[in-house]
């Protein structure tokens, strides 16, 4: 089968055909109708977080079950899935006390790259290959953990819910889970790509007055169909200024989704006395963030999210029968679909911002 392998920090990825072992146990294999592209994977793939050569990114899937390994008793074949950016062992404290994101599984896969366990079933000949976020989506199949994957309802579109395995989660779960926003209080919303969209969406089906801010006009428009209340083009005008103006005080939330040092403390002077910061982007792993250390003496809280503190198996489902009624239009995020021979060209676009957001077919 065909996959898209990372060999070289900061090089294009390079498709060819590779081998994808049998799914051993408690593992199933996919065959893959959609791959999101997100911004994590150009992460990984630029160095700015640590990772062992070579692998295959791509954390956004979604497909049909193809075969399943020994003990797999949630999955069949036939079955559609999306798969998750974020495990879940089901077993360990935070899986145990509804706080399965943070999974003590998570970190060795992230760092390793492997399925759980430290095992890989891709090769090239001799050379076996890793799989990020124990996924490896740029590809026609996977194999994968079954806890890494998620039962969804046969008729929604799966190259459109595929984005539900990361950056729609990440944004939807934020400003509805994490900042518990409600009726009537103000967000303010940082990045208006796929994972800032989605916060919109998911602060305006709360029914918050909405706040949304980027650098390009072509985004704020966009944001402005998805429920924005007020946009703010922040190369021309300074949100800390413009907020109070609209306002008249802080946002009661704001929500991050760049993973920008600069843009995070921009964003904690922009919430009010007692306001919450979410940080629902990626920094750099060794990315320091700098703050007017008084602020906190007025109560205002900085948090972060790991894909919207969600919990997949409850709230995928609801997320994906909120997108069939049209409440979450999230199929008109994708701006673009490209074959998976074209995916240097899809992650250059998104380099650009030329995208909200963009899928691979397979
Ligand atoms: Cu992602």
């Amino acid at each position: 089968m065909k996959a898209a392998v990372l060999y070289e920090i900061g090089k294009p990825l390079v498709i060819e055909e590779v081998e994808l072992d049998e799914p051993q146990e408690n593992e199933i294999l996919v065959k893959l109708e959609a791959t999101g592209v997100c911004h994590s994977d150009l992460h990984f793939m630029q160095g700015a977080m640590p990772q062992p050569l070579p692998f295959v990114p791509g954390h956004e899937g979604a497909g049909i079950v193809e075969k399943v390994g020994p003990n797999v008793t949630s999955f069949k074949p036939g079955d559609h899935v999306i798969l998750l950016v974020v495990i879940e062992c089901g077993k360990c404290r935070f899986c145990l006390s509804g706080k399965p994101t943070l999974c003590v599984e998570n970190l060795p896969i992230q760092m390793m790259a492997t399925l759980p366990g430290g095992g890989v079933r891709l090769h090239k000949g001799d050379q076996p290959i890793n799989h990020l976020f124990g996924l490896a989506c740029f590809a026609e199949k996977v194999v994968v953990h079954e806890r890494s994957a998620v039962k969804i309802r046969k008729d929604a579109p799966l190259d459109a819910v595929c984005l539900l395995g990361c950056g729609v989660s990440t944004g939807l779960g934020a400003a509805i889970n994490v900042t518990r926003v409600k009726p009537g209080e103000s967000i303010a919303i940082f990045g208006c790509g796929g994972v800032g969209m989605s916060a919109v969406m998911g602060a305006k089906s709360a029914g918050a007055k909405v706040i949304a801010i980027d650098t390009l006009d072509s985004k704020l428009e966009k944001a402005r169909e998805f429920g924005a209340d007020y946009i703010i083009n922040a190369s021309r005008e300074d949100p800390e200024v413009k907020i109070p103006e609209i306002l008249g005080e802080g946002a009661d939330y704001a929500i991050e989704v760049i993973g920008n040092v600069d843009v995070i403390a921009k964003a904690f002077n922009c919430i009010r006395a007692g306001g919450l910061l979410v940080i629902a982007g990626m920094p750099a792993f060794t990315d320091m963030i700098t703050v007017p250390a008084v602020q906190f003496l007025f109560g205002k809280t900085m948090t972060a999210t790991i894909h919207g503190d969600i919990v997949a198996p409850v709230d995928i489902p609801r997320y994906v029968d909120l997108f069939m009624d049209g409440t979450f239009p999230i199929d008109k995020l994708i701006t673009r679909t490209y074959r998976l021979d074209q995916i240097n060209e899809a992650f250059e676009a998104m380099e650009k911002g030329e995208v909200i957001r963009s899928i691979i077919k397979m």
